[in-house]
């Protein structure tokens, strides 16, 4: 029998054998994927994941250096950074700018954008406060200092971060940096050091032909917010008590401390020139006599000297009558108002200090209770322009920076006390003196 090819292909395949496609199941495209998640405990992997994630991003810029940081509230981190910054001129005028503060509400494991910020002065006592509170943050920070007074061993500890950099620089020379905030504290800011080089003091703040402000020129160039630490010198041998911001002040401007004291008004003047001139954002602060860990040990102010008499067993020395009165706040406090003035939307100036108010004498009195009640008190002639009272009045900064100062002198002495006698014990280089109320 001779074989057949025979095609079938055109035959029709019964109807139960053809492919038809089951009908779409909507609700397994959503049970696949739980489904996965919960199979060989996926899911608590993904917990674990962002759970370390939170915790290394929550402690990474955390430093082991002491801190001294009182608990403050960081509500200012948290109430402005949805809104856009209201910049009140002092004509009463409002202009809005997006917010600089990229703070606000931060999801878990999500860190707020940092900013660009240099702290002109950032390797002094205040300077060096400021920085940690501003890595602690998360900001990229830039210190200018020339070390006319500041110490590295200040910042140091932020060495090997890439968020810090430290430059070498005089800030009567010109600089250009690319910053979202300028933060200018470079200045002789002790009797002792801005009577050593009157002509640089006022230069530091004030315009010498064209190096007018460096660092207001640079606010302007790179359209930085600008603060300016002034102080409460600004008033002068005040006839008014306690001072409010729109006491003009009685400054004898051909003083010993005018080079200070005229300096810094010049410096506001010409804070507010660039502000309602060039545009320029501008913050004022008046500083109220500080204190705390890493002052400059012997630079003529009176807590740091009277600290560092108390430790080496000698007399602490009183000018004058000792009568004349001073506010002292701890540094923590002022670094939180600066941060507060600087975030919110408010020119300034403001006052930063505590109204908490001691004559020279009772100062003693704190330090003699707090290092030695033998400690001996010495009394000195005065001073020339030595102010007699001086108290902050912060009704301002409270009504519209929502600060006041929260640590009282005997709660922030011992802190000061503590950082001394470790640097005078450790290091007896520091050692000679001379005081004044400052
Ligand atoms: N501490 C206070 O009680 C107080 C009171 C009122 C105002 N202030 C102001 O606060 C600011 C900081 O004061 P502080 O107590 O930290 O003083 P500080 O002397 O410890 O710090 C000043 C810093 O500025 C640096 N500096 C000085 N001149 C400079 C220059 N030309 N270029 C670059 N860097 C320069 C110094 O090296 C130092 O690191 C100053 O402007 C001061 O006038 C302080």
């Amino acid at each position: 029998m001779g074989s057949e090819l025979i095609f079938r292909g055109h035959e029709t395949q019964p109807v139960a054998d053809a492919y038809s496609p089951k009908p779409p199941k909507p609700w397994l495209s959503v049970i696949r994927p739980i489904r996965y998640m919960l199979r060989e405990q996926r899911l608590v992997f993904v917990f674990v994941g962002i759970a370390m994630a939170t915790l290394v991003f929550t402690l990474l810029p955390s430093s082991n250096v002491p801190i001294y940081n009182i608990p403050i509230s960081n509500s200012y981190l948290t109430s402005e950074s949805t809104q856009p910054h209201r910049i009140i001129y002092q004509n009463g005028h409002v202009a809005r700018f997006p917010s600089f503060n990229s703070g606000g509400k931060i999801p878990l494991g999500l860190k707020r954008k940092g900013l660009r910020i240099v702290v002109t002065g950032g390797a002094g006592f205040v300077g060096s406060h400021l920085v940690d509170r501003l890595m602690g943050r998360g900001d990229s920070v830039i210190v200018v200092d020339n070390f006319f007074t500041g110490r590295k061993e200040n910042v140091m500890h932020h060495f090997g971060n890439p968020r810090f950099e430290l430059i070498r620089h005089d800030v009567v020379e010109p600089l250009l940096l690319e910053v979202d905030q300028i933060y200018h504290l470079a200045c002789p800011a002790s009797p002792v050091h801005y009577k050593h080089n009157p002509v640089k003091t006022i230069i530091s703040f004030t315009p010498i032909q064209f190096r007018t402000l460096n660092m207001l020129g640079l606010a302007k160039r790179v359209g930085a917010r600008f603060l300016l630490t002034s102080t409460s010198e600004v008033y002068g041998d005040p006839l008014q008590h306690p001072q409010v911001e729109t006491y003009w002040g009685n400054v004898n401007p051909i003083g010993v401390r005018s080079c200070y004291d005229e300096g810094k008004r010049t410096a506001e003047t010409l804070t507010m020139d660039y502000h309602r001139g060039a545009g320029v954002e501008v913050r004022i602060a008046r500083i109220f006599n500080t204190y705390g860990p890493r002052m400059c040990i012997d630079d003529g102010r009176v807590v740091s000297n009277f600290v560092a008499q108390a430790l080496r067993k000698e007399p602490l020395t009183v000018y004058g009558d000792g009568k004349q009165t001073r506010s002292f706040q701890f540094v923590s406090d002022l670094v939180e108002g600066l941060m507060r003035l600087m975030e919110g939307e408010h020119v300034g100036p403001f006052n930063l200090g505590n109204p908490g108010e001691f004559t020279m004498l009772e100062l003693a009195q704190v330090v003699q209770e707090t290092i030695d009640p033998n400690a001996k008190i010495e009394f000195r002639p005065n001073t020339e322009d030595d102010p007699h009272k001086r108290k902050p009045d912060i009704s301002k900064a409270k009504e519209l920076l929502g600060w006041e100062p929260k640590v009282p002198l005997r709660k922030g002495l011992p802190m000061m006390v503590t950082d001394f006698s470790q640097r005078i014990f450790g290091d007896h280089k520091e050692r000679g003196s001379s005081t004044s109320s400052a």
